[in-house]
């Protein structure tokens, strides 16, 4: 009966309609522009029709996963008339779905997301198998449900279901949409279309329940006592869970409570005034960039790891902590994994290290005893070269330092075949200066996983001059195989994202030198939106780790990175503060009752601090942010210049996948983008006494000069 790019209409042999979606070229249904206007169009076929009823459903593995997020950039930059227009149309379209003259079935297998749930919303029922997975993850994205979401699942479902799944953002199983009432009913997948007929056939043997039903769904909720109850139990929770940057979830829980006591066609009034006012603000602007900055990259990862192949064996060299960390992920994978060590106690430490983490997810359920044990029996510990003659790729991750690398990874070259792929799990040293010894660099690169590696999902591939193409994308396809995200990056000391954090570290050292507090630092960077502030990263990373990281930093780049006084984490480091490893750095740790590190201040380290300023001064915490914000930024934007990384999408990503950067705020780039190009050289330019960490590029002046933008 219809037939388009994205969906299709035929007659069943009952005279009922069935729309299909399948958008041609995409893994998944979305609504975009194209695909709205061709459901418009499918509506109004049906509406024309003698159909008896409408039963929807996908071709894809997923139902429709929402909205189509890449064109979301574009849309709220629109004029917020503009915007309101299309949410209107959008609205119509669904209101013309939900008004059919027959009875309408969502048959749901797979993803229902965001317009996705939406669309099934308005339609009369819902028929889900046990492979649905059905929520509104908007607030996600800094913004509310725009399809009628807000209306239509107070009216449809529990009220404090409805509630706390659009302000959570959460996603459900089937089972769990059903104990909510956004299902009628869970079934068989081979069933579904059969049940759905037989929902239809049911709704016009009883056309005034049908009808009743809709007319229900367009009034206001009946105001009682346990309404008042519900939006405050959600207040309090959105409380408790402190301070959000992101003003979606206590926005859009003020716009249900005022929504519920009016008829549907305010509520949804309502409901688009609110979701374009959080459209126009930067959190909205910042996630939705960052969700295209992440297709982008997935795409290039495809692109490479096509033109490579995943390892099925490997070998890790050293099993410390990141050793132990790469064997365990891969023999999750259900990668074997040679672990070599110099010493037994190393290689005990090792397997105990994956054994704990593989011990983890049995608590958490994730795996069977059984798998833990089939896991663990992937890893096999050695203390010489056996195994290593069917190897793929070789992992070096022994002690930091270029000379001991090299030898190692020289006497590796010649036990493996020549076809095996050596990578380093250096965090700073360059891959071109580790290549040197080597007989063949081309089959050499960085692999630089984050700790703690089963956590962090980056792991940047790192092209040394030498390195073939072959070996990147092998490595690149290893890598995610491994279950992480791989970003290619050139090389230089630090790569893109160590490069970035240490004039951080840099800024953080300076401020200390000036006389500032490192409460009140961790204070103002942990209330810009870092999970920590440097003072307590550093405890992390280990001072000792940091120390010798700042010195390859500054070898590499002297005219910013080398400094002219002593650093306070190089003056605790040298008073045996190490961080968290010895209970004692910026802050002392001690473990509380469940074994976790509680940091508290230490007035010895406070001391020491003290021992070295001329003075102290309190900083405003904006203050602190620029001074904090500003290196990290422009150390970026010569990562960008340097070709270190190809794109600024690439590089925001890296950064928020790898250091943690709020992800609200959308990545270095784009933060520094918000400001305007020229007010952040301006700003720059008042800390430019602080030194060249501080100092904008000529292309970064011209590209202010200019009106550029990273970002079309
Ligand atoms: N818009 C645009 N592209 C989307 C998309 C969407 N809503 N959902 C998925 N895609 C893309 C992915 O980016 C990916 O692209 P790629 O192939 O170029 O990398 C591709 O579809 C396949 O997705 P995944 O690799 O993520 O596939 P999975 O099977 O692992 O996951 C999914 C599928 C659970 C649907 C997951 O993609 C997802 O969570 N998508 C986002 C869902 C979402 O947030 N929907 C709400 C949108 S906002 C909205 O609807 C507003 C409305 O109320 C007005």
């Amino acid at each position: 009966m219809f037939h388009a790019n994205a969906l299709s209409l035929t007659r069943l042999e009952s005279g009922i309609g069935h729309l299909v979606f399948d958008l041609v070229g995409s893994p998944v249904n979305k609504f975009n522009r194209q695909t709205l206007d061709e459901l418009r169009e499918v509506l109004t076929v049906v509406a024309a029709s003698d159909l008896r009823g409408l039963l929807c459903s996908s071709a894809k593995s997923g139902f429709i996963a929402g909205a189509d997020i890449a064109e979301f950039s574009s849309l709220f930059r629109l004029p917020a008339a503009e915007l309101s227009a299309w949410l209107a149309h959008s609205n119509a379209i669904f209101h013309s779905l939900a008004t059919l003259p027959m009875p309408t079935v969502s048959l749901i297998d797979g993803q229902a997301l965001g317009g996705g749930f939406e669309f099934c919303l308005a339609t009369d029922y819902r028929l889900a198998t046990r492979a649905a997975v059905l929520g509104f993850p908007e607030v996600g994205l800094g913004i509310c449900p725009g399809f009628g979401g807000t209306v239509r699942a107070p009216r449809i479902m529990d009220l404090q279901a409805a509630v706390s799944w659009i302000v959570s953002g959460q996603s459900h199983t089937a089972d769990e949409a059903l104990a909510a009432g956004a299902i009628d009913a869970l079934v068989d997948a081979q069933l579904l279309l059969e049940s759905g007929i037989e929902h239809i056939e049911h709704a016009l043997r009883q056309p005034q329940a049908w009808q009743q039903l809709r007319r229900e769904r367009q009034s206001a909720l009946p105001q009682v006592d346990s309404s008042a109850m519900v939006f405050a139990a959600v207040r309090s929770q959105l409380k408790a869970a402190g301070a959000n940057p992101n003003p979606a979830p206590a926005q859009v829980l003020q716009l249900m409570e005022r929504s519920v006591t009016v008829q549907a066609a305010e509520a949804l009034a309502h409901e688009t005034a609110c979701f374009v006012s959080l459209a126009k603000t930067d959190v909205a602007a910042s996630l939705a960039g960052l969700f295209v900055a992440d297709q982008h990259l997935r795409q290039k990862t495809r692109t490479w790891a096509a033109r490579g192949k995943a390892a099925e064996r490997i070998a890790v060299l050293g099993a410390g902590i990141m050793g132990g960390g790469i064997a365990y992920q891969a023999a999750l994978k259900g990668i074997d994994v040679q672990m070599k060590d110099i010493a037994q106690a190393g290689l005990d430490a090792g397997m105990k290290e994956a054994q704990q983490l593989l011990a983890r997810q049995v608590q958490k359920g994730r795996l069977s005893s059984a798998q833990a044990v089939e896991a663990l029996g992937r890893i096999h510990p050695t203390l010489d070269y056996s195994g290593f003659a069917e190897v793929e790729l070789v992992v070096e991750a022994v002690v930091e330092k270029q000379v001991v690398k090299q030898s190692v990874l020289a006497e590796v070259e010649r036990q493996v075949p020549t076809t095996t792929i050596l990578a380093s799990n250096t965090s700073t040293i360059s891959i071109t200066a580790l290549a040197q010894p080597l007989q063949r660099p081309a089959q050499f690169c960085g692999m630089h996983f984050f700790n703690p590696v089963p956590l962090m999902p980056l792991v940047e591939v790192i092209r040394g001059e030498g390195s073939s193409e072959q070996s990147i994308a092998s490595t690149v396809a290893t890598a995610q195989r491994l279950g992480k995200t791989p970003i290619v990056v050139r090389d230089c000391p630090g790569f893109l994202v160590n490069r970035i954090l240490f004039p951080y570290f840099g800024a953080f050292a300076m401020l200390l030198r000036d006389g500032a507090d490192l409460r009140a630092i961790d204070a103002a960077m942990e209330d810009f939106g870092w999970p920590m502030g440097p003072a307590w990263l550093l405890d992390v990373v280990g001072l000792d780790t940091a120390v010798h990281a700042q010195s390859v930093m500054a070898q590499g780049f002297p005219e910013r990175m080398q400094y002219d006084f002593k650093s306070a984490t190089q003056l605790l480091f040298e008073h045996g503060r190490l961080g968290q490893k010895s209970g004692a750095g910026f802050y002392r740790y001690s473990p509380d009752a469940g074994g976790r590190l509680q940091k508290q201040v230490d007035d010895e380290a406070l001391a020491l601090i003290r021992s070295q300023q001329k003075a102290q001064r309190d900083f405003t915490a904006q203050e602190i942010v620029d001074r904090m914000m500003l290196p990290l930024c422009l150390e970026t934007v010569r990562c960008l210049e340097d070709g270190i990384v190809d794109t600024a999408a690439e590089a925001d990503t890296g950064l928020v996948l790898g250091l943690g950067f709020p992800r609200f705020r959308g990545g270095a780039l784009r933060y520094l983008e918000r400001q305007g190009l020229a007010a952040f050289c301006a700003l720059a330019d008042a800390h430019a006494a602080l030194g060249p960490l501080y100092h904008p590029t000529p292309r970064l002046r011209a590209m202010a000069a200019a009106g550029a933008r990273f970002y079309a």
